[in-house]
């Protein structure tokens, strides 16, 4: 068996940490981007042990996703068929948790702001007791050892949010004007410098994580303001870059997907889903049973047997966020508070 994130990708954490690839479970481990040189991971025994075991038929501990993907006969991400190599061609990236929002599914060690809250929440906080600290990491050394690789072909950058990085578009000023380079964005944040930089790239990709219109948006986003959004998004069409957007798929905003199908249709743009993977308390197996029966899209996810402690941990965790947040969720899901008792 062959994997081509092993044998021609770079990934790294918020943390700077190597890993295999960005669906991995690996163990936490020492090589990290601030203390070790790209070729002493490519040398490490986590990566050269994955190497072996994959090149034996074998798939290591930390790739149980495309194990368990391949076993239920449905396309892994090893199987997906993308041209990599040769050497190493592309750059999976993220310079830290510097961000801007504090969207309710995402997790203290992708977004600052949700770290800050997560502190402010003590013992209610929804991350427990997790130890998270500051994670912007960029350095234009560090920034020079990726972008000096010779075999690259593409660098994907997410975070964080990407657009706050303080020194990226001086990396993108030391990649040749080739290399395609693909954005997962909050959309909220016009930088001109890297805006600037990006207009000399032969493609440029940008992922708008948006995940509902208008208010749908600003709730499950908080701290994003959805016209903004909008804006900006224009402007990148403008700029001639391949736009979607990239809603992450939940309970809050299972009811109104239509609305972003027509809006995407508007500009002309895809749409890819994106599944919520954690935390369970959002994921469609778990909503109640009465808002399962109304859906009328995405019912192969709404199958499994839905945990009751789930349900209450999603109205608990809303009631922490909005009183956190000064905010209260019937004034943006009107729709889906009919199935759930907020008050
Ligand atoms: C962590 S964000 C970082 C990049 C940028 N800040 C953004 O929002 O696009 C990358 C992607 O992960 C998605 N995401 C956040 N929390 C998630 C979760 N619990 N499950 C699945 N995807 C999630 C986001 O919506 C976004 O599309
Ligand atoms: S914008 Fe991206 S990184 Fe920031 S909180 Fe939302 S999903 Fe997380």
């Amino acid at each position: 068996m062959k994997c081509k994130y092993l044998d021609h990708q770079i990934c790294i954490r918020t943390t700077g940490e190597f890993r295999l690839c960005c669906i991995s479970r690996e163990e936490s481990q020492q090589y990290n981007i601030q203390t070790h040189t790209i070729e002493q991971w490519l040398n490490s025994d986590t990566h050269r042990t994955a190497l072996k075991l994959m090149s034996e038929d074998v798939f290591p501990s930390a790739c149980e996703k495309c194990e368990m993907e391949e076993k239920l006969g449905v396309v892994s991400m090893r199987q997906k068929t993308r041209v990599y190599g040769p050497g190493i061609s592309h750059l999976d990236i993220r310079f830290g948790n510097n961000c801007n929002l504090q969207c309710v599914m995402c997790h203290p060690f992708s977004s600052s702001s949700l770290l800050q809250e997560h502190k402010k929440l003590g013992d209610q906080s929804p991350w427990g007791t997790i130890q998270v600290e500051s994670l912007d990491w960029y350095e234009d050394n560090l920034a020079d050892q990726l972008a000096s690789i010779p075999t690259l072909k593409e660098v994907y950058l997410t975070g964080g949010e990407p657009m706050m990085v303080k020194g990226l578009d001086k990396f993108l000023k030391k990649l040749d004007s080739s290399v395609a380079i693909r954005f997962n964005t909050n959309g909220t944040i016009y930088n001109k410098r890297i805006l600037d930089e990006l207009s000399r790239f032969d493609y440029v990709n940008m992922c708008f994580s948006v995940d509902g219109i208008g208010k749908v948006n600003d709730y499950i986003r908080y701290g994003s303001n959805f016209d903004e959004i909008e804006q900006n998004l224009k402007i990148a069409i403008d700029k001639g870059f391949e736009v979607s957007l990239g809603p992450t798929v939940q309970i809050f905003n299972c009811l109104y997907m239509q609305e972003l199908y027509d809006f995407a249709k508007n500009y002309n743009i895809k749409v890819y889903e994106n599944f919520l993977i954690t935390p369970d308390h959002y994921a469609l197996q778990h909503a109640v049973i009465d808002l399962k029966k109304d859906l009328i899209m995405f019912k192969e996810y709404t199958n499994e047997l839905a945990n009751k402690q789930e349900k209450e941990n999603l109205i608990r965790i809303t009631k922490v966020f909005d009183n956190s947040r000064n905010i209260k969720i019937k004034d943006y899901l009107p729709e889906l508070c009919r199935y759930y008792d907020f008050d």
